[in-house]
């Protein structure tokens, strides 16, 4: 099923035209990476799905209906963002558990303090957190703790789709992999659709189904991963890929026919 449809939009700030013409598709439970040098506009993308900023023209469409800019309240509880930097977007003064809490009964999901405690906690849980960061402010966690925190709050409104913008960039390398899995689980296993932005192909290839890769504000070629990372057909994205750094295959430990650690 077709969940979201950009049909060419156009957005930017202030009068400026940042991105124009974007077609997009995004299918229930997708991947879908969102790649494309600095400056490019995916962030600008990610806001205009997300309903912070409205489309100067195009439509949008969400489940077969015109998706307005201005939200009504089931669509925003149905699109979520995670941002590249969770510091700046959640509140410093707020126990985890007191945000997870307000928003489950916000959202009429929970009412008596128990229930909620108990909601709150299986968020934690479905992020690989342990139940103790409900007591904890953002502050007195780690950077990778600080993004499961938002991925759950993300969560929280039960969303079909998840815009992360960077949501591993501003972590640690060993962090990275950790976060990447657990939005691959998230779609498993809740068939949360994700529209990921990123500049790393690693997360391109171990995550999406498909890519559109986007030059100076146009979507210069979309396809399947396979498809864009073996084949790429536009010789922008075949720069992009040539760029990227690539670690060398680790030597063979004599003997073994196996990679030495
Ligand atoms: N709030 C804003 N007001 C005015 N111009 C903006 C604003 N945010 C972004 N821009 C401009 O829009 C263009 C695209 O920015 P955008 O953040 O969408 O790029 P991006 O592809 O996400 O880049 P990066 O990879 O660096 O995050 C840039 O030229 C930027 O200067
Ligand atoms: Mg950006």
């Amino acid at each position: 099923m077709t969940l979201l449809t950009l049909d060419g939009v156009d957005a930017g700030y202030d009068g400026t035209r940042v991105v124009s013409g974007i077609d997009l598709a995004l299918d229930a439970g997708e991947i879908l990476a969102l790649v494309g040098e600095s400056g490019s506009g995916k962030t600008t993308i990610g806001r205009v799905i997300a309903g912070l900023i409205a489309p100067q023209a195009g439509r949008m469409r969400w489940r077969g209906q015109e998706l307005p800019a201005r939200r009504q309240r089931t669509q925003r509880r149905d699109i979520q963002v995670v941002f590249q930097d969770p510091y700046l977007s959640l509140n410093p003064y707020r126990s985890v558990g007191g945000v997870l809490g307000e928003l489950l009964r916000a959202t009429g999901q929970t009412a008596r303090r128990a229930d909620t405690r108990r909601a709150a906690g299986e968020l934690l849980e479905r992020v690989a957190l342990p139940a103790e960061v409900a007591a904890a402010r953002p502050a007195q966690l780690s950077g990778g703790q600080r993004q499961r925190v938002a991925i759950a709050r993300a969560l929280a409104t039960r969303p079909s789709l998840i815009v992360a913008d960077e949501p591993t960039s501003a972590l640690d390398v060993s962090v990275q992999a950790a976060i990447l899995e657990l939005f691959g689980r998230l779609r498993s296993d809740l068939g949360t659709a994700i529209l990921v932005i990123t500049h790393d192909l690693g997360v391109v290839e171990h995550l999406s189904d498909r890519v559109a890769v986007l030059q100076a504000g146009e979507i210069v070629e979309q396809g399947s991963t396979g498809q864009i990372l073996s084949h790429p057909s536009h010789p922008y994205t075949r720069r992009l890929l040539a760029a990227v750094p690539r670690l060398p295959d680790p030597p063979e430990a004599p003997g073994t026919g196996r990679p030495s650690s």
